[in-house]
Formats: C-alpha cells, sequence, structure tokens
C-alpha cells in the first residue's frame, strides 16, 4: 500500500557520517565552511559532528570547534552523535539543537564500535537520555545495524524492536533505523518500517541508508512508501563506518533529493546549490568521488541535439 507523503525531509549527515570514515585530515575551517555551505540548501538538519572519544574516531576530535564555528540559519536543526555521557556533557556545551545517540542492533557491532555490550550501552544511554532531559535537549537515537550486521548477519526484527522500546520508555523522542553496510532490501526495509510505526506511534522515524550493495534508492522508495517522511544522507554519498569491514557510501543526498523531485515529492532541497556543493567535494576529501548525476546532470537538463542533424533534417 503506498502512504507515501509528498513532503519528506533531509537530515544530511554528511559532515559526520562522511567526514568520519576520509583517511585526508579535512581541516576544521573547511569543514565549518562545508556546513556553512549546506545550511544554504534547506536541508532539515544537519548532522555536524560527533562527540566521540578522538581514539576512536581522530577525524571528528575537533567536534567543539567546529560546533562552535558555523553559522546556524534559522529554522536548520543541527544535530550531532553522542556516545555516552561524557559526549552528551560536550554537546552541551557548544549548543548542539538535537543529539543523535547511538547503539548498534546486533552485539558485536556494539562492542566493535562502542567498546560495549549492548545491555551497557542501554544503560549508558539511558543515562543520557536522562541527563539530556533535564537539560531540555531532544535526543534521537540511531539504531546501526537494524537489517543486518557485517559480523553477527541477519539481524532479528524483534531485537531491533526491543531496543528501540526500551531507549523510547527512557525518553528517546525519535529512532533512526540505520543499514550501516548496505544490507537492506526493499522488502525487509518495508516490513520493518511497517512495524516500528505500529508499534512506536509517537515516535518519530527515521532511515539511514548505505548505497554498498546499490540498493540504497530502491530501500528508500520502499521505506517511503510505508509513510516513513525522514531520510538520513550523505552529499557526494560520502560516508561510512570505521567499525563495520566493507562499509561504504551513504545514499547519495543529491541522488535521494533529484529521485523524489522526480516523483513530485518536496524535500526542501536545492538541488542545483547542493551539486554545486558535491562538485567540491573530490577537493575537500582529497580523492575522486564516482558521481553519475553530476555527470550526467539532472534528468530535464537536456543536451543540444548533434550539429550534422540540422543537415540532415532541414526544417
Ligand atoms: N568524548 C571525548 N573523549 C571521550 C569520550 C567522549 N565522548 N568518551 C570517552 N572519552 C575518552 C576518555 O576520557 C578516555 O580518554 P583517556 O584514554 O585519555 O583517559 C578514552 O576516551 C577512553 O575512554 P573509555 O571510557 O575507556 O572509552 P572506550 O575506549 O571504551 O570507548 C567510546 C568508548 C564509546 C567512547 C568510543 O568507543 C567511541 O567514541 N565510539 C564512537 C564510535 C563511532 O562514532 N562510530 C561511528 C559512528 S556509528
Ligand atoms: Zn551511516
Amino acid at each position: 500500500m503506498n502512504k507515501g507523503s509528498a513532503r519528506i525531509e533531509i537530515n544530511e549527515v554528511g559532515p559526520r557520517d562522511g567526514l568520519q570514515i576520509e583517511k585526508a585530515m579535512v581541516a576544521t575551517a573547511a569543514k565549518v565552511a562545508f556546513v556553512d555551505a549546506l545550511s544554504a540548501c534547506g536541508f532539515a538538519r544537519i548532522e555536524v559532528t560527533s562527540f566521540t572519544s578522538p581514539k576512536a574516531i581522530p577525524a571528528l576530535a575537533d567536534a567543539q570547534d567546529v560546533m562552535r564555528g558555523i553559522q546556524r540559519k534559522p529554522g536548520v536543526i543541527y544535530t550531532a552523535l553522542v556516545p555516552n555521557v561524557r559526549g552528551l556533557e560536550r554537546a552541551l556545551e557548544c549548543g548542539v539543537d538535537e543529539m543523535n545517540l547511538v547503539m548498534s542492533s546486533s552485539e558485536t557491532h556494539n562492542r566493535a564500535n562502542l567498546r560495549m555490550t549492548r545491555e551497557q550501552s542501554l544503560a549508558e544511554l539511558s543515562a543520557v537520555l536522562r541527563a539530556a532531559g533535564q537539560a531540555g535537549a531532544p535526543c534521537n537515537v540511531s539504531l546501526s545495524t537494524a537489517f543486518g550486521c557485517p559480523f553477527d548477519g541477519d539481524v532479528p526484527a524483534d531485537e531491533v524492536l526491543r531496543l528501540a522500546h526500551a531507549l523510547v520508555a527512557a525518553g528517546a523522542t525519535g529512532i533512526t533505523l540505520c543499514d550501516t553496510t548496505g544490507m537492506a532490501f526493499p522488502t525487509q526495509v518495508a516490513a520493518l518500517c511497517e512495524r516500528a510505526a505500529r508499534e512506536l506511534p509517537g515516535t518519530a522515524l527515521t532511515v539511514h541508508l548505505h548505497n554498498t550493495r546499490g540498493m540504497a534508492l530502491a530501500n528508500a522508495v520502499a521505506a517511503w512508501q510505508t509513510g516513513i517522511t525522514r531520510f538520513d544522507a550523505a552529499a557526494g554519498g560520502l560516508g561510512g563506518c570505521p567499525y563495520a569491514p566493507g562499509a561504504s557510501g551513504n545514499v547519495n543526498t543529491e541522488e535521494i533529493v533529484h529521485m523524489f523531485a522526480c516523483m513530485g515529492v518536496d524535500t526542501g532541497v536545492d538541488l542545483p546549490a547542493l551539486m554545486e556543493i558535491v562538485r567540491g567535494l573530490p577537493s575537500l576529501v582529497e580523492r575522486e568521488l564516482a558521481n553519475p548525476l553530476l555527470a550526467a546532470g539532472p534528468r530535464l537538463a537536456t543536451h543540444a541535439p548533434p550539429a550534422w542533424l540540422a543537415e540532415r533534417f532541414p526544417a
């Protein structure tokens, strides 16, 4: 059944999920300029950075400086990833609007990524949710590996929902179902989104997709058809988890925005402005980025016909 909404929201995660895995050290000023350029594009949310241990994620060790350096555009919600109480304190100090807490749906990925068991993470995140509640900061929780784990394989939907229920009971206002390593496929995405929406009616649900196996856009349509209206995406298809073997880019923001625009779905994002940013990404991350949409142009960016046509078919 198609419940697809005519209006969806994009959370641009390139500055966090994108830059956390890049080998090139991106200068703080360049990160600030990247976020400022994104702020002009019409995103509902931008995930600016992460307040993780600098040993775990050295690329984002300058989180406070980036957060303090950006120009806040009214109407944009600036979020940051927070793994523990220490991260929350650092994020609150520099005025993050909304926290994005994180834990994994699968046991082994949680241990690799966060150095804790899932039960320890639940206890830690419950403490973060309590403290954030006292500080008046809303918290979303991203559940990594919700559609499959690179170590444990299939992750039962019952497990994902068990964790989601526990986190909502502890105060989470939103849950993001994350396909950390691109293991999701469309019918699976539809089934989990439908179940989550049914069981967690008051909770804002977001879907976070990676294109590791080429299914991200198909998965986005499947999620949208069940009524999901919030999507994470990264400009240029940057991104990946450093603690997940074979992880690669998020669904490209420009591709998801372009696709939904073709379908008459409003994302609020200014595609030409975004494509201008994407054009500059190879110099930001110091590597080439294959980008078919940038090469071909948007669907109706038509080309001049070959010059010889006018001779062959004179008017
Ligand atoms: N911000 C800054 N520093 C932090 C921190 C935070 N949020 N949390 C812990 N640290 C520091 C500690 O002070 C300690 O520093 P020290 O060695 O100088 O004493 C060090 O990090 C280790 O602390 P510990 O509590 O033992 O953490 P850990 O090594 O068990 O790691 C996490 C736990 C959660 C902090 C770490 O694994 C992490 O940040 N993971 C994030 C992973 C991630 O973002 N992955 C990609 C996104 S899904
Ligand atoms: Zn991701």
